[in-house]
This record gives structure tokens, C-alpha cells and sequence, in this order.
């Protein structure tokens, strides 16, 4: 949707290349003068993917200048009837035949249509393409123009043709400046990533995308503003709806109180979904969430028991509701804290959940995260899907140095080699997210640009990021993903040594997962039937971002998971547009449909003694299946029932 910001046109002055041109064709855009700022450098890559957008000639701007005054001129009788946005797209919108006529221009060119998407204000069509289809649509050649000032390089044309009975309809063609991200990924990086058209301008008021929120993360419009008006064109102003939960707070207008983490998830999430609304639910009055040990929590009991009220009374694993000395209480007696009952099913859940936060699996009693995991299950039965980060630690945790709680170097077992899983991702039915990363000198142009995020402490993190991944201790190897994970033992054993087993379930409802017994003497270090994480991916380094006033470049799994959550929401957002239902839990439809993904075969999620597995072909324990294919999924979603 990076309309504004790339208005530089396709052409750029320098030679102009000697093409036959057939008759029927025109030079519409060519540049005269000679730039000593852009360098022309090799011929475009032909299979390079250009997000094209087209310009569409726009009517009635003749009259443009008296409609303005028809409501601003004091004497005028009509003065202060101001326009809807509506009226003024319909006032100015380019006629349905304009439109047909260039669409048609370019579905005979071998444009899928199928990828043509016309923008809500109706003035562009935009669509992604080769540099080889739009050579030949165009009858030009695309180079390589490098900025000799800042060394940034970007795909344009000295001139292009267009057939004569279409010049009329179109203001100018131009790709968008793509060559940065592999060192900053901005929306129009991830769209190309992924193929993510401009949301439609119709949205459905029951599908707004739910973020959860905790730990004193909060938002503020600041950030918000700045990071539309440099990234987007969406409205300054634009904000969440906030859902605060037992006295939690989502908002603040202190720019040095915002949280980078809740302004990285809209972030992400807005530009995907945006004019969708987005839902934040935020967790825990102000006492519990500054308290180090929500991190323990993250108050997802109490989240669940706000959106879910049958939580509040649900037994199982030998437990009855929340746990007390684990979960937050309500009325909560200490001073400043939230004074109300607990809130039982008084928020609509939405239709996905992002959650950008976790813990290990080690950390957590057995009885209380498989209760909870069977709530998320009974929310997918009600076509909720629940997403979430699969943490940025590879198979550990942070080392204790770097606030890490397991063995010195963030894995288990008194070796501190074990690999010690995250949680809640552990739970099968909930959709983990792991990362990945373009590496520099790659290309979103390139057929597969992503690898697996590694990044060694100090480049540029304090500590080392890589993405969280391996085999569940807690639950065994859920029926949709047995064969992708027996091909990736079949055909990619990792060769490291292993132990089988699974914690048991225990009357004692704060027994913890003791994973050095399961290991016992084997010398293993992971669990060769546990449940595998995580299930996907989606890019999460070197995040365009501006949090507490100022822009900064943030990595995480955080990042993928509202990238990967927002597409999600797209697709329901088309499904309930044609009487269909939401995707639901999402899981089984993606390990049997595979090729909706775009599979990450390279890099690793190497932590504690440097050990840890490898992206590879097909499903595997640092990538997942792999990043999103947009207009795959959403054809797969909507083929079925
Ligand atoms: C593209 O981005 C690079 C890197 O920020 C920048 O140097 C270059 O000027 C940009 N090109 C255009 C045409 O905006
Ligand atoms: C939107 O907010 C940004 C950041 O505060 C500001 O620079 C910009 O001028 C604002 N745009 C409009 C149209 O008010
Ligand atoms: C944001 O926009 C402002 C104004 O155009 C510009 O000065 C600044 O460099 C931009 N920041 C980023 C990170 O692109
Ligand atoms: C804003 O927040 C900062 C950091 O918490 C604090 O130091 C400052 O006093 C606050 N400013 C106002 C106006 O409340
Ligand atoms: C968390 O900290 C608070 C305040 O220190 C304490 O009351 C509560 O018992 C702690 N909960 C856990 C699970 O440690
Ligand atoms: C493959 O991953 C490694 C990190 O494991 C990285 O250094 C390398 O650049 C990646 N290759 C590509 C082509 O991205
Ligand atoms: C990063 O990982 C390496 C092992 O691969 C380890 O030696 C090093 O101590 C780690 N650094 C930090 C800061 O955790």
C-alpha cells in the first residue's frame, strides 16, 4: 500500500535502448534529462518479481477546483457540506470501461487476473509480475539504477510503451523500491514477500484482528503516526480498539511509556489489515503486569477466562479454574490493584488471535499448561485460531546472564544440553511462528530470498537470536503432523543423540516437566517423539519500526507472528465475505497443503552448546512448513467448504 512514497517514476534518464516497437504502441513515459545521481548498473533479473502498480487516469478533475469551493466559499449556499470519502472516490474514479479496458490490456499479456488487484480508492491497479512479463508488456528493459549517494538500488526503465487505445486511461507505471529489504523490511517488503495485495476498502465490522497484549506494553499514537505516515497511506489517527482485562490499561499518550512490542505488532499487523480494525486485548491491572513474575503467566489464564467465561469453572488435570499463587487473583488485594471480580466471558473472542509472548515449557507446571492448551482447543472448535511466536532463543532459552531461569547457557539436564521448548507453542493446537530472516545481498526478487534468523550475539542483539524450534516434552506428535515430521527424520536426521519419552501427567497440579528423567542415562538431548515447533514462518529481523518516538530496526518472532496472524485474518475476511465460516485452527489444512507455503531451506537454530537443527527441505523444526504464499493460502481457503 506504499502508494505515496514511490511515486518515483519507472523511467529514468540514459540510453535509450533500441527495441522494436510494433506500431500499435507508444512511448509513454521517458525522462530527458540525465540524473548524475543514478547509476545504471546490470539488467534486472528476468524472473525478479516488480510490484507494479498503474496509475489510473482519474475523471472529472476539471471540476475539481469548483467543488472545493462549492463547500468553501463563504457565499456559497452549499459552504461546510463536506464529502464523504466515499463521494469523493466515487466523484473521481476512473469509469468502469477505463478500468476493463487496461485490466484486459494486461490479462492478454499473461497477467494472471486473478492477481490484479484494483485499489479501494479506485484509482490504481496493482498487481506483482516479472521483470520478463513486464519487459515484454511494456516493450522495454529493466535495469538495475543504483543511488551512488546512498548506494540503494532500484528496478526501473529509461522509457516504456504502452498500446495507443490504453495511454488515455493511464497517469503513469511504477515498481516500488524494494531493494532495501535485506537490510530493513518495511510493509511494502513484506507484501512482495508474500505476495499480499492491498486489503479490499469493504471490510466485515465482524472481523476485526484480535493482539493480545501484557507486560506493561502499551500503545500510543505517536509511534502509530509516524510509522503510517512514513511506511503507508493509512490515516494518522488510526488506532486499535482496546479491550482492557481486569483493570489492564492498553493505551498512553507518554511516547516514552510505549511498548516496542505492542507497537511492533500493529505495526505489522495494521498495513496487512488496515482498513480492518484491530483488537487489543490487554491483560492484568497495572500491579500484576509490573510484577517480574507475570512473565511466568503472561496472564493468559485470566485472558482466557475474559473471552471464554466457561474457564472460569472448568476442571480438568485435578484443577478447578485458575491457580491460585500461579494466576493473578481477583478482587486483587494489594494496593493499587484492580478491584472488580475477575472477568468471565464478557469480551467476544475475535476470530484470530496474535500472541507475541512465551515462556519454556520446563517452566510450567504439566496439569496447568495442558488445561490451558485444552481451551485453546475448544476455541478452535469455535473457528478461533490462535498464533503464536515460537520464541527467539533456538532450541533453549536465554542464557541466565541474559535473564534466561534454566541452565547457564538456557538449555536443561545437569549438562545444560537438553534443548528446552517453548510454551504455550508446545500445545498442538495452537499455530506457532518461527523466523525468518533475508539475509544481506539477497532479494525479495530472488525465487526464495528467506533463510532461517540466526543471528550471533552482538550482530546486532545482546544476545544470540535465533528461531525457536524442537520437539515437545509435554505432548506427543499430533496425527496432521506424523509424516511431516517422520520425512524430516527419514530424510534429514538432524544426528544428534536422542531420548522418547513424555512427562507424565501428575495429581500434584505444580509438577513440572522434568525433562533430565525422561532423558535418563541416553544421553539424548531432544525428544524424538514430541510434538514438533514450530508449524511456520514469517519474517522477523530488521523490522521497520518506530517505538518510544523514534524509528529502529527490531527483530523477533514477535514480528513474524502478527505478519503471519494478519494474512490469517485476510483470509477469513474473504471466506466470511462469500457465507463462509473462519478458518479456525488452522493446522490440519496446512500440513496436508504444504505447497501453500514457501519452503525455507536454509539456516539454523543453533543455541546453548551450540548444537540445534536445520531449515531444510520441507517440514523441519526451526522453520516449520515455511513462510506464506498470500494468494495460495487464500485459494486453498476458499476451495473449501
Ligand atoms: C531505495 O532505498 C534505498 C535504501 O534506503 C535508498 O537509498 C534509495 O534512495 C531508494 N530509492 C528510491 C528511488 O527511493
Ligand atoms: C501525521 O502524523 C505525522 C507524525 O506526527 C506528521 O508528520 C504528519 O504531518 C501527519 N500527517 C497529517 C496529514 O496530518
Ligand atoms: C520518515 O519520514 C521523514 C519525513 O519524510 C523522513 O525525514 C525520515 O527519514 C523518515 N524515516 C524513515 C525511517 O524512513
Ligand atoms: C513519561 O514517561 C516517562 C518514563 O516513564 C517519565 O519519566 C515522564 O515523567 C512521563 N512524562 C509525563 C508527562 O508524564
Ligand atoms: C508474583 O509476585 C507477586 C508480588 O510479588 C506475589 O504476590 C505472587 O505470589 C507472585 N506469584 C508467583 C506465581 O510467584
Ligand atoms: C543461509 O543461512 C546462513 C545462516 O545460517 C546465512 O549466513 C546465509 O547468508 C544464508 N544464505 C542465504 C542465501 O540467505
Ligand atoms: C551464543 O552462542 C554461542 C554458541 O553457539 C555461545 O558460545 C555464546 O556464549 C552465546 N552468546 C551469548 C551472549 O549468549
Amino acid at each position: 500500500m506504499l502508494w505515496n512514497s514511490f511515486v518515483v517514476a519507472a523511467a529514468f534518464a540514459g540510453t535509450v535502448t533500441a527495441l522494436a516497437v510494433p506500431e500499435t504502441h507508444i512511448v509513454h513515459e521517458k525522462r530527458d534529462y540525465t540524473s548524475r545521481r543514478w547509476a545504471k548498473r546490470d539488467r534486472a533479473k528476468p524472473h525478479a518479481r516488480l510490484p507494479v502498480r498503474i496509475g489510473l487516469a482519474q475523471n472529472n478533475l476539471d471540476k475539481a477546483h469548483d467543488y472545493l469551493m462549492d463547500v468553501s466559499h463563504p457565499t456559497s449556499p452549499n459552504y461546510g457540506k463536506h464529502w464523504t470519502s466515499e463521494e469523493v472516490i466515487e466523484a473521481f474514479k476512473p469509469s468502469d470501461d477505463a478500468v476493463q479496458t487496461v485490466r484486459q490490456w494486461l490479462v492478454d499479456a499473461g497477467i494472471s487476473v486473478k492477481e490484479i488487484v484494483h485499489s479501494d480508492n479506485k484509482q490504481w491497479l496493482a498487481f506483482d509480475a516479472s521483470t520478463k512479463q513486464m519487459e515484454s508488456l511494456l516493450h522495454t528493459e529493466y535495469h538495475e539504477y543504483e543511488d551512488i549517494k546512498t548506494g540503494g538500488v532500484m528496478p526501473a526503465c529509461d522509457q516504456y510503451h504502452v498500446p495507443k487505445h490504453i495511454q488515455q486511461h493511464i497517469d503513469y507505471i511504477t515498481p516500488a523500491n524494494l531493494s532495501i529489504c535485506d537490510k530493513e523490511i518495511t510493509p511494502a517488503c513484506v507484501a512482495a514477500l508474500y505476495k499480499i495485495p492491498p486489503a479490499p476498502r469493504d471490510v466485515v465490522k465482524s472481523n476485526s484482528m484480535g493482539i493480545f497484549e501484557a507486560e506493561l506494553q502499551f500503545w500510543d499514537q505517536v509511534d502509530l503516526d509516524k510509522f503510517f505516515t512514513n511506511f503507508t497511506n493509512i490515516p494518522n489517527g488510526t488506532h486499535p480498539i482496546d479491550y482492557n482485562i481486569d483493570g489492564a490499561v492498553s493505551k498512553t499518550t507518554n511516547v516514552s511509556e510505549a511498548g516496542v512490542e505492542a507497537m511492533l505488532d500493529l505495526e505489522l499487523a495494521y498495513p496487512i489489515v488496515y482498513p480492518q480494525t484491530i483488537s487489543i486485548f490487554n491483560e492484568d491491572d497495572l500491579f500484576y503486569q509490573a510484577q517480574a513474575n507475570q512473565t511466568y503467566n503472561y496472564g493468559y489464564n485470566t485472558f482466557l477466562d475474559a473471552i471464554d467465561g466457561s474457564y472460569c469453572t472448568y476442571s480438568a488435570y485435578g484443577e478447578t479454574g485458575d491457580l491460585p499463587n500461579v494466576d493473578p487473583t481477583y478482587p486483587d488485594p494489594n494496593l493499587g490493584g484492580y478491584k472488580g471480580q475477575l472477568q468471565c466471558g464478557i469480551y467476544k473472542p475475535t476470530n484470530v488471535f496474535s500472541f507475541s509472548y512465551g515462556g519454556q515449557e520446563a517452566d510450567i507446571p504439566v496439569s496447568y499448561q495442558k488445561r490451558q492448551c485444552n481451551e485453546y482447543l475448544k476455541l478452535g472448535l469455535q473457528g478461533i485460531s490462535f498464533i503464536f511466536a515460537s520464541g527467539d532463543s533456538g532450541v533453549g532459552n536465554a542464557p541466565v546472564a541474559l535473564g534466561g531461569d534454566n541452565g547457564p547457557s538456557g538449555c536443561l539436564g545437569p549438562n545444560d544440553d537438553i534443548f528446552n521448548p517453548t510454551w504455550p507453542v508446545n500445545c498442538p493446537y495452537v499455530t506457532s511462528v518461527g523466523a525468518t530472516k533475508v539475509y544481506p545481498g539477497s532479494s525479495v526478487f530472488d525465487a526464495q530470498p528467506e533463510s532461517a534468523v540466526y543471528d550471533p550475539a552482538g550482530h546486532p542483539y545482546q544476545s544470540n537470536y535465533s528461531s525457536g524450534g524442537g520437539f515437545s516434552n509435554v505432548y506427543g506428535i499430533p496425527s496432521f503432523q506424523k509424516s511431516a515430521v517422520a520425512t524430516y527424520f527419514a530424510d534429514h536426521d538432524p544426528g544428534l543423540p536422542y531420548y522418547s519419552g513424555l512427562a507424565k501427567d501428575s495429581s500434584d497440579v505444580y509438577a513440572h516437566p522434568d525433562v533430565a528423567a525422561l532423558a535418563g542415562s541416553s544421553g539424548g538431548i531432544y525428544n524424538r517423539i514430541g510434538r514438533g515447533i514450530p508449524d511456520v514462518a514469517a519474517n522477523g529481523d530488521n523490522i521497520a519500526t518506530y517505538a518510544l518516538g523514534s524509528f529502529a530496526l527490531h527483530g523477533g518472532t514477535s514480528a513474524s507472528t502478527p505478519i503471519f496472524s494478519a494474512i490469517i485474518n485476510r483470509i477469513n475476511e474473504e471466506r466470511l465475505k462469500r457465507g463462509k465460516k473462519t478458518v479456525g485452527f488452522l493446522n490440519p489444512t496446512l500440513y496436508a497443503h504444504p505447497e501453500v507455503l514457501n519452503d525455507i531451506v536454509n539456516g539454523t537454530n543453533k543455541a546453548c552448546q551450540g548444537e540445534g537443527f536445520n531449515a531444510v527441505k520441507g517440514w523441519d523444526p526451526v522453520t516449520g512448513l515455511g513462510t506464506p504464499n498470500y494468494p495460495k493460502m487464500l485459494e486453498l481457503f476458499l476451495s473449501l467448504p
